[in-house]
C-alpha cells in the first residue's frame, strides 16, 4: 500500500511504532522495521547520548530498513542533553526523528541541517499547524484515546483526524486507539496517510518488556484506563492499578493546591520497575483505551501482515460492495 507516508519514509506499510519509554528498545524497533513498518527507538530511555548511540548501533545490527528515534521534549527544569542526543542520532545514520512534547522549533535547524525527516506528534490541530509552519515533514495526530499524554483538549480521533485533514498540507498519521485493519482503513478514510500504534505494539512477542505487562494489556478492557495529572496540566492516560487510584485520591484531596511532589512516588522512576521487572503496581504507566481491542500476543510481523491483508479485504470487499 503506497501513501504519502510510505513514500516519505521509504517504508512498505503505512504503520509506525510510536516512541515508548522503556518499550522502544532496539528489539522492537528492528522488528517493526523488518516487518515493513517504521520502528522507533525511544531516545530518552537511554540515559546518555552515548547509550543512545549504542542502542542505535544495536538496532542497525538487527535491520537494514529505515528506523527512527523519538525525542520527547519534556516540560522539565533540568533539560536532558538534547544536542548530544541529536548528535548521536546524526552520527548513527538515523534519517527519521519523531518529536513529541513541546514544539520542536528550537531543534529544527539542527535536525534539518542533517537532512532528517521530522514527524511531530501532537494532540491538537493548532499544534499541528505550528509544527507544519516550522518545517516538520509529517505529523502524528494523537487523539484523546491515546496511551500516554493526550494533552488537555480531549478531542477524539473521529473529530481530530478530519479536522487535521482539512487544515494540514503535510502528510499525517492517525495515532491513539489504533489496533487493527479497521483502525487503518478508518484512518485512511478520514484523511490520514497511515497510522501510529503504541499500546498494540507492547503486546507483541518482540516487545522487550516483562510478560506481566503484556498480560495486563490483554486482561484490560477499554474501561480500565484513567487520566492522571490533569490538575497539573500534564494529563497522562494510564492503566489503572493501586498506585493510580492513590494518585487520583490525592488529586481529589489536594484540589487546586496539588503539586508534583504530592504524587512523585507514584509517577517518578516507575517505568523500569513495571516494564523490566514486571512489578505491575509499582506506579502509573501509560496505556491506551485500545487495550480493549487487544486479545493476543502475535509476532510483530504477524500483526502487521494481518493488518495489511485484512485492510485490503475490507477495502476491496465490504467497502467496495457498499459503494456499488
Ligand atoms: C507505555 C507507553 C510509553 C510511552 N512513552 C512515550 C514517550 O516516551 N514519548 C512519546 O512521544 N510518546 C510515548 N508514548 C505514546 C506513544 O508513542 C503513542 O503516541 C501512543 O501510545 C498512541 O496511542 P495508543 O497507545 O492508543 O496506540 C507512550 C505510550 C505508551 C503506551
Amino acid at each position: 500500500m503506497k501513501t504519502r507516508i510510505t513514500e516519505l519514509l521509504g517504508i512498505e506499510h503505512p504503520i509506525i511504532q510510536g516512541g515508548m519509554h522503556y518499550v522502544g528498545f532496539a528489539e522492537l524497533a528492528a522488528a517493526v522495521s523488518n516487518a515493513g513498518g517504521l520502528g522507533i527507538i525511544t531516545g530518552l530511555t537511554q540515559k546518555t547520548p552515548a547509550l543512545l548511540a549504542r542502542e542505535i548501533a544495536r538496532c542497525r545490527e538487527m535491520t537494514d530498513k529505515p528506523i527512527g528515534v523519538n525525542l520527547t521534549f519534556l516540560p522539565v527544569i533540568e533539560s536532558p542533553d538534547y544536542p548530544g542526543y541529536v548528535k548521536a542520532i546524526v552520527d548513527g545514520g538515523i534519517r527519521i526523528v519523531e518529536t513529541a512534547g513541546n514544539n520542536p522549533a528550537k531543534w529544527m535547524p539542527m535536525l534539518k541541517e542533517h537532512g532528517i525527516t521530522v514527524i511531530h506528534k501532537c494532540t491538537t490541530v493548532r499544534h499541528a499547524l505550528k509544527a507544519e509552519s516550522v518545517g516538520c515533514d509529517a505529523l502524528s495526530i494523537d487523539g484523546f484515546e491515546c496511551g500516554g499524554h493526550p494533552g488537555e483538549d480531549d478531542i477524539p480521533n473521529m473529530i481530530l483526524l478530519p479536522r487535521a485533514a482539512d487544515e494540514l498540507k503535510v502528510p499525517f498519521v492517525a495515532s491513539g486507539g489504533m489496533a487493527d485493519a479497521r483502525s487503518l482503513v478508518a484512518a485512511l478514510a478520514m484523511g490520514a496517510d497511515g497510522m501510529n500504534m503504541g499500546t498494540r505494539f507492547i503486546a507483541t512477542q518482540e516487545a522487550p518488556v516483562h510478560g506481566n505487562v503484556k498480560q495486563a494489556i490483554l486482561a484490560a478492557s477499554e474501561l480500565d484506563t484513567r487520566l492522571i495529572m490533569r490538575p497539573l496540566r500534564n494529563t497522562e492516560r494510564v492503566l489503572t492499578n493501586a498506585a493510580v487510584e492513590r494518585v487520583l485520591e490525592i488529586e481529589r484531596a489536594q484540589g487546586a493546591h496539588i503539586s508534583f511532589e504530592d504524587i512523585v512516588k507514584e509517577v517518578a522512576g516507575v517505568y523500569p520497575k513495571v516494564m523490566l521487572d514486571g512489578d505491575m503496581d509499582a506506579g502509573a504507566w501509560s496505556c491506551g483505551m485500545v487495550a480493549g481491542l487487544i486479545h493476543d500476543i502475535p509476532t510483530v510481523k504477524e500483526l502487521i501482515d494481518r493488518i495489511m491483508s485484512e485492510a485490503r479485504t475490507l477495502i476491496s470487499g465490504r467497502l467496495r460492495e457498499l459503494a456499488a
